[in-house]
């Protein structure tokens, strides 16, 4: 039984992405320089931010965090829940815009190459800055107006979520953001988080 408290599953996700945000970076060196970059990674790479980023986590945020913090008084329309959302929506879109490219890119690599590191670019822009507005921001914020009951009565709601996904979503999406890492940047250490 877990004792987190919700604010700190989703910093602990955001770890998560972050290290799969800086072996986007290296993926960008290495389409650069011409080295060989095995397909399977950017199907990886789609599965990890839709399924772990988007269904798992900014679902969480948005469908439990960001209401109550709403019922709490903070305004849905101003800083920092609308940036937030919008951000959120921008994600989706620049996922949609990594299927596209990555498939391009697998089938010539010359002529796709340019619009898949743009891509890549403009995701590894959004996540580090949208981590930091919710892990200095969002969340101590959260923690100043949520009591112990609301924190509690969340945790139970982020755990249904999860189940609605699939039994064990974090050691599942934790594994093969292990193996992202692994195929893009060989020995962990060269990868930093973003
Ligand atoms: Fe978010
Ligand atoms: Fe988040």
């Amino acid at each position: 039984m877990t004792t987190r408290r919700p604010t700190e599953e989703l910093e602990q996700e955001h770890r998560v992405i972050q290290q799969v945000v800086g072996a986007m970076a290296v993926l960008i060196e290495k389409l650069e320089s011409g080295k060989e970059v095995d397909p399977s990674v950017f199907t990886d790479l789609s599965e990890f931010l839709q399924t772990f980023g988007d269904k798992c986590h900014h679902a969480k945020e948005e469908e439990y965090l960001f209401k109550l913090l709403e019922k709490k008084g903070v305004p849905v329309s101003g800083c920092p829940l609308a940036v937030l959302l919008h951000e959120h929506e921008k994600g989706r879109s620049l996922m949609a815009d990594l299927k596209l490219t990555s498939a391009t890119y697998v089938r010539t690599p010359n002529a796709g190459k340019e619009a898949l590191i743009g891509t890549l670019r403009r995701l590894i822009e959004l996540y580090p800055a949208h981590i930091w507005k919710e892990d200095y921001l969002l969340f101590p914020m959260a923690e100043k107006l949520l009591s112990e009951s609301e924190q509690k009565e969340l945790s139970a709601q982020f755990a249904e979520h999860e189940a609605g996904i699939g039994v064990d979503v974090h050691h599942g999406f934790e594994q093969l953001a292990g193996r992202i890492l692994e195929m893009i940047c060989g020995e962990a250490a060269t990868c930093h988080a973003a």
